[in-house]
């Protein structure tokens, strides 16, 4: 990697640090991770030289935003267009990864202020235009209706899962959300998910790559080869394609998703993998005391998720979370995952696993805004996701 690349991944790693440096302060959390991060940054942007070329100016990354799929609008606004958009802001923008008319419109302006560092009144000012160009506001369903008929979906390799989620597996522009006990193969589930995002529209997938957010330490490449192996794909080609980073902390991780918008359109990242989303959260935040703290900021993580479905109508977002059932521990409802009523209004999608015998394992549909309650069984074997008869 040249020198000149080195030194602008380690400046914008500090950069970022200094931004998140008020947020550890505040909740009392030690962020000793910037090694990481530059690692991280070093090896999203090891794979291509885009990066170079974007930095000399903002056309790049601007002309490789496809025509918009989303339904809310049928030409390609380049930022710059909008009123109250010079070079200058439209390069803080576009540093911080919002590159799309249609990104700045969905952000919140606080946030817009906080990562793009832009006054309030501009901040203002620009999303208001933003959502001028886009025309959001009220709209007829038919136009809702030509967002969703473009949304592409990921096979799960179990048929059975993939007619729970409404037939041909995981949706894009949403949030999927997989919980349930201690090895209910949610891991080996994200690991399969890796594998057939890579596959073409006719064998399940979406021809996209993964970026696979870890923090609980269990992801294994030695899975995805083996995954790969079974489907007779080139191991080597389906690892490359998976974009791996492990979340040290609850800061950590919101900032690897802050960052994963940068790269979601130049890296062709069509799904976010979060294994698993509140685990940080929980060993932070102990005590009744801190409660409030750790639900207000899971779900401005969550909705940082949510906005990246909603900007991308082809990425595709899954997270896991584990739920304990021990008596002693538990209380209430096994079918509510521990992030409480923050996780039923964030993901889109919800399922519950279990265990079955032996290696199999019951999905059970517990939240989707248009599919029918209903349980699908499959198994788990060293080749990954698979059927059972029955
Ligand atoms: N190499 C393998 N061959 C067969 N089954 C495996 C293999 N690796 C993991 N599994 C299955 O996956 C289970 C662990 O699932 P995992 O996804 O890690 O659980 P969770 O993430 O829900 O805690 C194991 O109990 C086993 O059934
Ligand atoms: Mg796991």
């Amino acid at each position: 990697m040249p020198a000149k690349k080195k030194k602008t991944s380690k400046a914008k790693a500090t950069a970022k640090k200094k931004a998140t440096a008020t947020k550890s302060k505040e909740n009392n959390i030690e962020n000793s991770d910037v090694e990481d991060d530059e690692l991280f940054k070093e090896l999203l942007e090891d794979e291509d030289d885009e990066d170079e070329k974007s930095e000399e100016g903002t056309e790049q990354k601007e002309s490789s935003d496809e025509e918009s799929k989303d339904g809310m609008h049928t030409i390609q606004y380049n930022i710059r267009d909008l009123p109250g958009i010079g070079a200058t802001i439209a390069k803080k923008l576009i540093d911080v990864g919002y590159s799309t008319v249609n990104s700045i419109a969905i952000t919140p302006a606080r946030i817009l202020i906080e990562e793009a560092g832009l006054g309030d009144k501009t901040a203002a000012k620009i999303i208001q235009a933003a959502r001028e160009a886009l025309n959001i506001g009220f709209k007829t369903a038919d136009t809702v209706w030509e967002r969703r008929k473009n949304l592409a979906r990921i096979n799960t390799s179990s048929t059975d899962l993939d007619n729970l989620l409404g037939g041909g597996g995981i949706e894009t522009g949403g949030i999927t959300e997989f919980y349930g006990e201690y090895r209910t193969g949610k891991t080996q589930l994200m690991h399969q998910l890796c594998v057939n995002v890579q596959l073409s529209k006719e064998e399940g997938g979406i021809s996209g790559k993964a970026l696979y957010i870890d923090s609980e330490g269990t992801f294994r490449p030695e899975r995805l080869i083996q995954m790969s192996e079974a489907k007779g794909l080139d191991y080597r080609e389906v690892l490359k394609n998976v974009i791996y980073a492990r979340a040290y902390s609850s800061d950590h991780q919101i900032m690897l998703i802050k960052d994963a918008m940068k790269i979601i359109v130049e890296k062709n990242i069509k799904l976010i993998i979060v294994d698993s989303l509140i685990s940080h959260f929980r060993a932070e935040f102990i005590g009744r005391g801190t409660l409030a703290t750790r639900q207000q900021l899971l779900n401005l993580h969550l909705h940082d998720l949510l906005r990246l479905a909603e900007m991308y109508p082809e990425l595709a977002v899954v997270i896991t979370n584990q739920v304990q059932s021990k008596p002693d521990t538990f209380f209430g409802d096994p079918t509510r995952a521990t992030g409480g009523n923050i996780m039923a209004h964030g993901a889109t999608v919800r399922i519950y696993l279990r265990k079955g015998k032996g290696e199999q394992r019951v999905a059970k549909m517990i939240d989707a805004p248009n599919l029918p309650e209903g349980e699908a069984i499959f198994a788990l074997t060293e080749g990954g996701i698979v059927d059972v008869d029955h």
